[in-house]
């Protein structure tokens, strides 16, 4: 059956064989396949050519014991549609050239379909589904309206994010307009994805923890909840990933998805409850990925505790609790994909 696999039963709560695992942004720098194709390409050249973003995708799958693959892309291109002139400088990470100062730049900015936007990601998603052929499913997903415009406000990343905060507040029709465009952009890159071939998707909120819980509720998450239920008519699971939220989960709780992604801030167990509980949602985390660099007992002694945690109750997804740093060691990843497995083992009936 084709939704048989461990990491669509875990998202449903559906009991499985072994706990499902795969790592935010498993496909990167810590692997020397990557580092060796990314000699050869830019960056957004390797997202936009459906050929060389498909092997990047299958690199972690072919060297681990991973249970879902995740489109290689980024969360960043669909702001140059919009008008947004990106680049990704090596050694300093993503940069706006042009970032948003003013409502009229909000005013300006286009809604393009994800279709006419960024034509090579959901062409990459049909072609790494052909070359799976069912080995393990394939994750697609979006920024969140609010980590999307940090960036477009800050023009990169930040320390303080007092750009994207002022803009806030001080243009408070201005953020309503910019969040309207991103959440409709948003959501239709989402379905596209899923009409292409994803088996599911993830809204990565990393940035949204930088905002108090009443800022987040009065200026975020509705338009949170907006996409969360225009996807979830796709019929496929949906997960939201913050990080830093773990003081507003009550509020994260009413996002409308079947799985949340929790960060190393917060034990599993502790955030699970307040998200709803096992008879209702699932989680996917948590440990911290820094924890790769460390001997691997110290992994080990991190997965126990995650796994204690857990108990065996259906619904969990096991991942870092953020994405995989650059210079992890590779052994580490592989020891930690088969150790959940194994740990985690059911004796078939
Ligand atoms: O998970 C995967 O394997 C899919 C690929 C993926 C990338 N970025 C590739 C990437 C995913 C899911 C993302 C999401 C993303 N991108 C987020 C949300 C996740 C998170 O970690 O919070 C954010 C905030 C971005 C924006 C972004 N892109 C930043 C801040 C950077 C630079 C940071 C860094 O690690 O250098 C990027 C570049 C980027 N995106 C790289 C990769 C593999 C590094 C590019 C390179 O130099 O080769």
């Amino acid at each position: 059956m084709s939704d048989d696999y461990r990491f669509l039963k875990a998202a449903r709560r559906e009991s499985v064989d072994a706990t499902p695992i795969w790592l935010m942004r498993q496909a990167g720098r810590y692997m020397a396949e990557y580092r060796a194709l990314r000699e050869k390409h830019s960056m957004l050249e390797v997202i936009n050519t459906p050929e060389l973003a498909t092997e990047v995708t299958l690199q972690p799958i072919n060297a681990f014991d991973l249970d879902a693959a995740i489109i290689f892309a980024d969360i960043l291109p669909i702001l140059i549609g919009m008008g947004l002139d990106l680049e990704f400088v090596p050694g300093k990470g993503p940069q706006l050239n042009n970032p948003i100062r003013s409502a009229e730049d909000v005013t300006a900015l286009a809604t393009p379909s994800a279709q006419d936007n960024v034509p090579g990601t959901l062409a990459a998603i049909s072609m790494v589904r052909e070359e799976l052929n069912g080995r393990v499913p394939l994750i697609g997903f979006s920024g969140a309206p609010f980590t999307l415009a940090s960036y477009a406000i800050e023009g990169g990343g930040s320390k303080n994010y007092v750009d994207v905060k002022s803009f806030m507040w001080s243009e408070p029709r201005a953020w309503q307009l910019l969040m309207e465009k991103l959440t409709h952009v948003v959501t239709d890159y989402l379905i596209r994805q899923i009409e292409a071939g994803a088996q599911a998707v993830q809204i990565f909120d990393s940035w949204a923890g930088i905002l108090s819980p009443g800022d987040y509720q009065r200026n975020v998450l509705h338009f949170n909840v907006r996409v969360a239920k225009a996807v979830a008519r796709m019929g496929v699971p949906v997960i939201y990933f913050g990080t830093n939220m773990n003081g507003m989960l009550d509020l994260v709780s009413t996002i409308p998805v079947d799985v949340y992604g929790v960060d190393s801030g917060v034990p599993i167990d502790v955030a699970w409850n307040q998200l709803g509980g096992p008879d209702k949602v699932a989680v996917q985390g948590n440990i911290d990925p820094i924890v790769l660099h460390a001997p691997w007992n110290v992994v080990q002694q991190h997965v126990d505790d995650v796994l204690r945690r857990v108990g065996g109750r259906p619904g969990h997804i096991f991942n870092l609790g953020h994405g995989i740093h650059k210079e992890t060691p590779v052994d580490n990843v592989k020891r930690l994909c088969e150790y959940v497995h194994e740990q985690t083992e059911v004796e078939p009936a």
